[in-house]
């Protein structure tokens, strides 16, 4: 029977299926619901030192459903950061602990650009017992008004200075966690990683408008008559994801470009991070989608939406599917396919070039020409040395 357990700087989870910061790890309660199903991990809702200034509006979310079913393929949300005084999630952060010694509880953290801040908030929520951390350089609504979230994400001189803050004061793991909303996504993860970030997740969700009512001409999600784009999340951002989460794998551990990792032809080609971790988030529902994210390098994968649409019990079936992925592939271990499908990247002009020479090999093959030495055959040798002579005509 395979093994789901995963190590991964130094935190060990009995499985690779860790809660998203969202609404599924937003108190105490559901918290402690992720774990009694199973989850092996949870990243709780982002937290800051003053709530205060986070005021939600309703509605704040936006569906898509494939056409002509009740299947819903997309979610965007205008939701900010928790909303909770942190005190309170102070005294639940520990209350969890005491609770579940075992399980990793990972606090999502936010703050301006003040390095006061942020060190208050890594010290405090290291006192209450988290696990390790994950900054959110990535909420790509209402925060960055306040240049928070992905304001930050997008500028790797400032996300330089606020990981350095964190990692003078942080001694537990530290994810850095990406926006989508950038060209080239491994700019900010490796300003975080060049100042000690231990990994990366990505991504949260890519800015959005869902669509605008015919009837009232509004944008959606309407709010007294008006909108602002928002996240989008959910099954449709996958692909965009798994994009993603190879680039970052690339430039971490090696391998794309004509380049495979681990391979006789490449044994030393190892990225510029081999011992970072990478967190994988992004329209997964299954394990099948979790073993795609696995395969594109990561160690872990979060799930948000997905919860909000099926439910905690999720993670049963998604460990099942996972498994069995497992056992039709002879695999024991997450480590023994991780970044597996990474080595098949490489350039278009590549593709070309083993495209050629596949037509070419069956063009010589229709016309009887030898072109290896086990196409020789007995009854054709004279015929096929024949077709080989270059002077035909002589
Ligand atoms: C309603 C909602 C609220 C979210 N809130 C947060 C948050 O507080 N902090 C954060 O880092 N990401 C937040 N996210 C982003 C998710 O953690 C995740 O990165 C994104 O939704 C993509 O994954 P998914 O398709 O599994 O939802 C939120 C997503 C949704 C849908």
């Amino acid at each position: 029977m395979p093994s789901l357990r995963v190590k991964v700087d130094g935190l060990d989870l009995p499985n690779p299926f860790i809660i998203g910061s969202g609404p599924p790890g937003t108190n105490a309660n559901v918290i402690s619901k992720a774990f009694d199903e199973g989850w092996g991990g949870v990243i709780a809702k982002t937290v800051s030192l003053d709530a205060s200034k986070v005021i939600n509006v309703a509605p704040r979310y936006a569906r898509m459903r494939a056409q002509g079913t009740r299947e819903v393929i997309g979610w965007e949300n205008i939701e900010l950061i928790s909303d909770r005084p942190f005190e309170v999630w102070e005294d639940e952060f520990k209350k969890i602990k005491d609770k579940y010694p075992d399980r990793c509880l990972i606090a999502s953290i936010m703050e301006e650009c003040t390095k006061d801040a942020w060190i208050e908030l890594v010290e405090r929520c290291q006192a209450c017992g988290v696990d390790a951390f994950e900054l959110n350089f990535s909420c790509p609504h209402g925060l960055p008004e306040r240049k928070m979230g992905a304001a930050m994400g997008q500028c790797p001189e400032i996300l330089t200075e606020v990981c350095q803050w964190v990692m003078q004061a942080a001694t537990i793991p530290v994810w850095a966690k990406m926006t989508p909303n950038i060209t080239h996504i491994t700019e900010p993860a490796r300003a975080s990683l060049d100042a000690g970030c231990h990994g990366i997740a990505a991504i949260n969700t890519i800015l959005s408008v869902m669509g605008v009512n015919l009837e009232t001409l509004r944008p959606e999600p309407t709010v007294e008559g008006y909108s602002v784009p928002g996240g989008y999340s959910c099954k449709a951002v996958r692909p965009i994801a798994l994009r993603m989460v190879m680039e970052l794998a690339t430039m971490m551990y090696g391998g794309g470009s004509g380049s495979p990792i681990s391979t006789d032809e490449h044994p030393t080609f190892k990225g510029d991070f081999p011992d970072r971790s990478l967190s994988a988030i992004g329209g997964v529902e299954s394990g099948e989608d979790a073993a795609q994210f696995i395969l594109m390098g990561a160690q872990t994968v979060q799930v948000c939406t997905g919860v909000m649409i099926h439910g905690y019990s999720l993670v049963k079936t998604m460990q099942d599917q996972l498994l069995a992925f497992m056992e039709k592939h002879n695999f024991e271990t997450i480590e023994d396919f991780r970044g597996h499908s990474l080595r098949y990247f490489t350039t278009h002009a590549e593709l070309v070039r083993r495209q050629a020479e596949v037509k070419a090999a069956e063009k010589a093959a229709r016309a009887g020409i030898v072109t290896k030495d086990t196409a020789w055959e007995g009854d054709k040798f004279v015929e096929q040395s024949d077709k080989l002579v270059s002077n035909q005509d002589e």
